[in-house]
């Protein structure tokens, strides 16, 4: 039945976020019909959102701070996701919500389509809830996964739950990858979580910060040579996987990525 396909994002706050406009063009490329809006949804609103996404809608975002809080509520999680312990995405069907994470598979794509090696060591900053997504495709596409996090604990709990190694922030110079997973930096273009000296000869640094676009890991990183890519492509990958999880059909991320950089203004 050539019914409105329903989607939306919820996360607290909500405005800001990109993805109605990401998804709204991907709807619009794929001649779907269809809406997707951003429901502003705080943690204790969550069950009786996720209600209204079993009888209403075909799938739904999380964002911060839900995707750790919806795996004990949905039906289903898969089995990356549940590693991960974070859901993004959240298929509805048949009454049933079922729980996936595309943050993993979307940071790799990302990184692939940038044109980048997949090579390690990698050293993942930050054992936050995007670290977790970060070091988890890395570790199972078979590189060797450094993690660094403030506070320590963390990344060593981390570590030792996914086979990774727990490093001081000097081990960056040794690492080909590194990944900015932490927050630092968000909102700050003077805030960066590594000093500058601390940059290897060679690699690949990537933000997942994209608040703003080019942060200052990213231009250090620059500066020195290294090969930079900002938090946007990644954004895209997530989305247009998502997409695909509730249509079949996968979006381009390049136009995504594209609506995506002009909506950030
Ligand atoms: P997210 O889902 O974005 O990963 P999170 O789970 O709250 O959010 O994780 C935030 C990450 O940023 C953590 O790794 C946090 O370090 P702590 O575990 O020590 O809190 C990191 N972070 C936040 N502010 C930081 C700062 N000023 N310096 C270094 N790391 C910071």
């Amino acid at each position: 039945m050539g019914g409105m396909l329903r989607l939306a994002v919820l996360g607290h706050p909500i405005a800001h976020s990109l993805s109605p406009a990401m998804h709204a063009w991907a709807l619009s490329a794929l001649g779907l019909r269809g809406t997707y809006e951003a429901l502003d949804t705080p943690p204790e609103a969550l069950p009786e959102r996720l209600q209204e996404v079993r009888r209403g809608y075909r799938g739904v975002n999380l964002t911060v701070p839900l995707k750790e809080r919806a795996l004990p509520l949905l039906d289903w999680v898969s089995p990356e996701a549940r590693a991960i312990g974070a859901v993004n995405t959240v298929l509805s069907a048949e009454g049933h919500l079922l729980g996936f994470n595309t943050d993993a598979p979307g940071f790799l794509m990302a990184l692939e389509a940038g044109g980048f090696p997949l090579r390690g060591p990698a050293l993942v900053l930050g054992a936050g809830g995007a670290g977790r997504a970060v070091a988890y495709a890395l570790k199972g596409a078979g590189l060797r996964v450094w993690v660094w996090n403030r506070t320590p604990e963390r990344a060593q709990a981390l570590a030792e739950e996914m086979g990774l190694e727990a490093v001081p922030l000097e081990a960056a110079r040794a690492a080909y990858l590194l990944v900015n997973a932490t927050s630092v930096g968000l909102g700050d273009p003077g805030a960066t979580p590594l000093p500058p000296e601390l940059f290897p000869d060679e690699g690949v640094a990537v933000d997942l910060v994209y608040r703003p676009l080019w942060t200052r890991f990213l231009k250090e990183a620059k500066a020195r040579g290294l090969g930079v890519q900002t938090g946007l492509p990644m954004l895209a990958w997530q989305g247009a996987l998502a997409f695909r999880i509730w249509t079949g059909l996968l979006p381009d991320p390049v136009g995504m990525e594209r609506v995506a950089l002009g909506a950030l203004g």
